[in-house]
């Protein structure tokens, strides 16, 4: 019997996850865990990994604490969509918190309004570092939505069995 091993480019991949889960800390690690898995197929690198991980981490932590306020209220909920078109992931957390008057002041790296809690002011720095594309989008009273773009594929190709 002879076997065919072809090659699978998982780069052709569609796909999409939509979770939305209480605004409590421990979720946090939660959410870079989920994109983490979602992303797998693809074979990212560690690297890769590392830097999405990051990037939602930061952004899930700045719905938490800055846009619900630090409540810990399991009735404030945070959204996660990822989607994967092909090679390119996107992902938006979105939370319905205080929001922001001055996206472009807030996302300066160092700028903080909590340095009571220790806060760095890197988050979105962080996230324009470690993705290809940040957009934010956010209204006082409204809420925010972070979107965040990132190519993956140095390591797409898998073996495959067919
Ligand atoms: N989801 C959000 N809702 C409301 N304000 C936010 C949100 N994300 C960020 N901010 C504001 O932007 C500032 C900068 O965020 P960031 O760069 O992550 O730094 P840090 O979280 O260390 O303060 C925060 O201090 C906060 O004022
Ligand atoms: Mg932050």
């Amino acid at each position: 019997m002879i076997e065919i091993l072809e090659k699978k480019d998982y780069r052709q991949i569609t796909n999409e996850m939509h979770l939305e889960f209480a605004a409590v800390s421990a979720n946090e690690s939660f959410a870079r865990m989920a994109v983490s898995a979602f992303i797998a197929p693809l074979n990212p690198t560690i690297e890769e990994l590392s830097d999405v991980k990051t990037a939602v981490s930061e952004a899930v932590t700045n719905a938490i604490l800055h846009g619900y306020e630090n409540r810990g209220s399991v009735t404030d909920r945070v959204q996660m969509n990822c989607t994967l078109k092909n090679d390119v992931l996107e992902v938006e957390i979105i939370d319905r918190g205080v929001g922001m008057a001055d996206v472009g002041r807030a996302m300066e790296p160092l700028y903080t309004t909590r340095p009571e809690w220790e806060r760095s002011g890197m988050g979105f720095a962080f996230m324009e570092a470690f993705m290809d594309d940040l957009e934010v989008v956010s209204e006082p009273d409204q809420g925010t939505l972070v979107r965040m773009y990132k190519k993956l594929g140095l390591n797409a190709w898998i073996e495959n069995e067919e």
